[in-house]
C-alpha cells in the first residue's frame, strides 16, 4: 500500500511516520523546501517525544519519504491523505479551506489511477460534500472517492495516542473507500481498537463534537475551580470524586489557566460557526469561549494585583508551552498572562524558562529575558508563576531557592504544590487556583 500524506505540519508528519510505522510506504509532502530537507535528515521541525526516533527508523528502512512536490507520487498511491492547516479565518471563526481545496484541484487535475482521498485535517461538516463538487467538476468521480478519518491525537502524547487509540473514526459513504481505510487500521487489531465506520457527515462531526465537549469538561472544572477558591472549599478533593464517578471520568478534569494550543480555541469558534450556518445556536459552546477568554483575563488581573499589593518588580514565569511536553506556544496561557502584565505593568521585569518553547517564544518578540538554566533562573526574582505543568517544575527544591529570591511570592497556575505545605513554612506567599 503507498500512501502519500499532503502536508506535513503536525498531524501529517505523526500521521506518516506511524503509517509507516505500520510497514506501508509513505511519502509526506510539504511546500516548505527548507523543512523537507531537514526532515530528509531525520530533523524534525517540532518537539514530540519519540518522534525523532520513528522518523528516522522509518527513513532508514525506507518506508518513509519526504518531498516538496506531490506530483511524481499522485500516480502511484493508493491513497491520499489531506493533512494541510486549517486556520481560522481572521476575524471570522470559520475554519479557512483553501489548502484543503487547492490539493484537491492539484491532484484532480494529474490523477489518472483509482484512489481514496482522505480529509485528516479538522475540516467542517461538509466538507467532503465539497471536496466531491471539486472532483465532479474534473470529471475524476469515477476515479477519486472521498473518506474523512479525523485524528485524535494529543501534542506531547501524539505517537502513543496514534499507535494506541481508544478509537479510529472512518467516514465515507463508498464501499471501496471503505475497505481501503479498514486494512489501514488493521495493526491496531492486535489491540482490538474500536473503528466506528460512519458517513463522512457524521465523522467530521465527531471530531469537533469530541473537542468541544472537552474543551467544556475542561471550562466546567475551571469555573468549580473558582467557586472553591472564593468559598475554601476542596478542588482537588471535588474532581477526584467526580472523577471516580464512570459516567464522568478523571481524565480532562483539572483545573488550569484556561485552555489553549492550537485544536481547542480554533475548534470550539468554528463549531460554533458551523452551528450558526445551520441556523441553531450553539448556547453551551458560546459559553465555553467566552468564559475561556474570561478565565484567561481574570486570572492576568489577578496576578497584576498581587503584583502590585507586594510591590513585586521581578517576574520569573516558569513554562512557555500552552501544555508539557511539546514547544508549541499557540494560545498559551502563559504567553497571554506575559502580553497582559508587560502591557499594564510598563516597570514590571519579566524572565521565563521553558524546557523546549523558548526558540518559538522568540519569535512573538515579547520584552522579557529567557534563562536556559532552570536553577539559575531564582536569583534575585521576586515572584514565581507556574505557568506549564512539566516535570521539571514539579520537584523544586524551594528551600534552596529561598535564598536567592529577594523576595518570596508563587502563583501555581497549575495547582502542583497546593498540598506542599512547607512552601509557606519556608515563608512564601502561595497562590493556586485553590487557595482562599
Ligand atoms: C487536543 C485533543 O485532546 C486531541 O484529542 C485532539 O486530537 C487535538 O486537540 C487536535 O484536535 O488535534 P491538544 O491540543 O494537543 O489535543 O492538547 P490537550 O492535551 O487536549 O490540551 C489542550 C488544552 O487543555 C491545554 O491548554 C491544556 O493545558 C488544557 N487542559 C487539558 C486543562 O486545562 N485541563 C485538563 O484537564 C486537560
Amino acid at each position: 500500500m503507498n500512501i502519500l500524506i499532503i502536508g506535513t505540519g503536525y498531524v501529517g508528519l505523526v500521521s506518516g511516520a506511524c503509517f509507516s510505522e505500520f510497514g506501508f510506504k509513505v511519502t509526506c509532502i510539504d511546500h516548505d523546501k527548507s523543512k523537507i530537507k531537514n526532515l530528509k535528515k531525520s530533523i524534525i521541525p517540532i518537539y514530540e517525544p519519540g518522534l525523532n526516533d520513528l522518523v528516522k527508523k522509518n527513513i532508514d528502512n525506507k518506508n518513509l519519504n519526504f518531498d516538496t512536490n506531490a506530483n511524481k507520487y499522485l500516480n502511484k498511491s493508493d491513497c491520499i491523505f489531506l493533512a494541510v492547516g486549517t486556520p481560522s479565518r481572521r476575524g471570522d471563526g470559520h475554519a479557512d479551506l483553501k489548502f484543503v481545496f487547492k490539493a484537491v484541484e492539484q491532484i484532480c487535475l494529474r490523477i489518472n489511477k483509482k484512489i481514496v482521498l482522505v480529509t485528516k485535517s479538522t475540516v467542517p461538516v461538509g466538507t467532503a460534500k465539497k471536496i466531491k463538487n471539486i472532483i465532479k467538476k474534473y470529471k475524476k468521480d469515477e476515479l477519486i472517492t472521498v473518506a474523512s478519518n479525523p485524528e485524535f491525537l494529543r501534542e506531547g502524547s501524539a505517537i502513543n495516542d496514534f499507535l494506541r487509540p481508544d478509537r479510529v473514526v472512518i467516514g465515507t459513504n463508498d464501499e471501496y473507500s471503505r475497505l481501503l481505510l479498514n486494512s489501514l487500521y488493521k495493526p491496531l487489531n492486535i489491540r482490538q481498537v474500536p473503528i466506528v465506520n460512519t458517513d463522512t457527515e457524521t465523522s467530521e462531526l465527531i471530531k469537533y463534537a469530541s473537542n468541544s465537549f472537552l474543551a467544556t469538561k475542561i471550562t466546567f472544572i475551571n469555573e468549580i475551580s473558582v467557586f472553591c477558591k472564593k468559598t475554601g472549599t476542596n478542588i482537588g478533593d471535588v474532581t477526584r470524586a467526580m472523577g471516580l464517578d464512570k459516567r464522568i471520568g478523571s481524565k480532562f478534569l483539572h483545573p488550569g489557566p484556561g485552555y489553549g494550543g492550537s485544536c481547542f480555541p480554533k475548534d470550539t469558534l468554528a463549531m460554533s460557526k458551523i452551528f450558526k450556518d445551520h441556523k441553531i445556536k450553539f448556547n453551551i459552546v458560546d459559553s465555553v469561549i467566552k468564559t475561556n477568554d474570561k478565565i484567561k483575563e481574570n486570572l492576568s488581573a489577578e496576578i497584576l494585583k498581587i503584583i502590585k499589593a507586594n510591590k513585586i518588580s521581578k517576574v520569573l514565569f516558569l513554562g512557555l508551552s500552552f501544555k508539557p511536553e511539546t514547544d508549541d506556544i499557540r494560545e498559551s496561557s502563559s504567553i497571554f498572562i506575559i502580553k497582559y502584565l508587560l502591557k499594564k505593568h510598563k516597570n514590571l521585569s519579566i524572565s521565563a524558562h521553558d524546557p523546549v518553547a523558548i526558540p518559538n517564544a522568540k519569535k512573538e518578540k515579547l520584552n522579557i529575558k529567557y534563562h536556559f538554566d532552570l536553577n539559575k533562573s531564582f536569583e534575585s526574582q521576586q515572584m514565581v508563576i507556574i505557568g506549564t505543568e512539566w516535570n521539571i517544575y514539579r520537584s523544586i527544591n524551594f528551600k534552596n531557592l529561598f535564598s536567592q529570591m529577594s523576595s518570596h511570592v508563587i502563583y501555581d497556575l497549575r495547582n502542583i504544590y497546593i498540598h506542599d505545605k512547607e512552601i509557606v513554612k519556608l515563608g512564601f506567599k502561595y497562590y493556586s487556583l485553590s487557595s482562599k
